[in-house]
């Protein structure tokens, strides 16, 4: 299990041996607060009003409503909470692991539905980036464990070769839970290996993820 880091200088040094670093309330407690709320009511808008786009990743389920595992372009949807994505303490915390400057590249609310929710399958974000040039920031809508699929990753695999085989990565382990408090953030570099469980328990597991990236590489390069 990952605990929580107090200490920025330790925060830098997890980021840069394993990967990915739980750095416990960084943001007002309020912002979570309003970006959960936020959140909360673009879930409802699918499942309670039947709002679909391309934004709006779901898949099928037999003879039951489908499941929301994903509001893509997190940024661009109408919802007044959407300003507090950009909170200058998210850059200046990305800034921390990546260095200046740092843009923000991609922002989406993952989110897992309690009993029906699958796992993500095992995967990188970006292999093809150099170490410390992108990090994703997920900021903790609830409190999350292996009982509800939170985050899990194999420390280190950030640094081996764009080319590596992610699922032996995976089984070689160890595979390291990172639980979270609701507020938390939990930080990771784009090369890690990663995935998540599935969501068997009655709990909510949804998380806001930001990646930021220096500006001046190519992301799709
Ligand atoms: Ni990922």
């Amino acid at each position: 299990m990952t605990m929580v880091v107090q200490d920025p200088a330790v925060w830098v040094e997890r980021f840069r041996v394993d990967g990915f670093v739980r750095v416990g309330q960084v943001l007002d407690r309020d912002v979570t607060r309003r970006l959960k709320a936020g959140a909360t009511r673009l879930i409802s808008r699918f499942t309670d009003e039947g709002h679909t786009s391309t934004d709006y990743w779901n898949f099928d389920v037999d003879e039951q409503p489908p499941v929301l595992y994903r509001i893509h372009n997190l940024e661009k949807q109408d919802w007044p909470e959407a300003e507090l994505l950009h909170r200058p303490e998210l850059a200046r915390l990305a800034a921390q692991f990546i260095g200046e400057p740092v843009v923000a590249t991609a922002f989406a609310l993952v989110l897992k539905e309690p009993r029906r929710a699958a796992g993500v399958p095992w995967h990188r974000d970006r292999p093809h980036l150099a170490p410390q040039t992108a990090c994703n920031i997920s900021i903790c809508l609830d409190a999350a464990g292996p009982a509800n699929g939170c985050l899990e990753g194999v420390p280190g695999s950030h640094l081996m070769p764009a080319d590596l085989d992610v699922e032996a990565v995976r089984d070689a382990g160890p595979r390291v839970p990172v639980p979270s408090d609701e507020g938390d953030l939990v930080v990771h570099d784009v090369r890690l290996v990663h995935g998540s469980g599935p969501n068997p328990s009655d709990r909510w597991r949804r998380t806001i993820v930001i990646e930021f990236a220096d500006p001046a590489i190519r992301l799709e390069a």
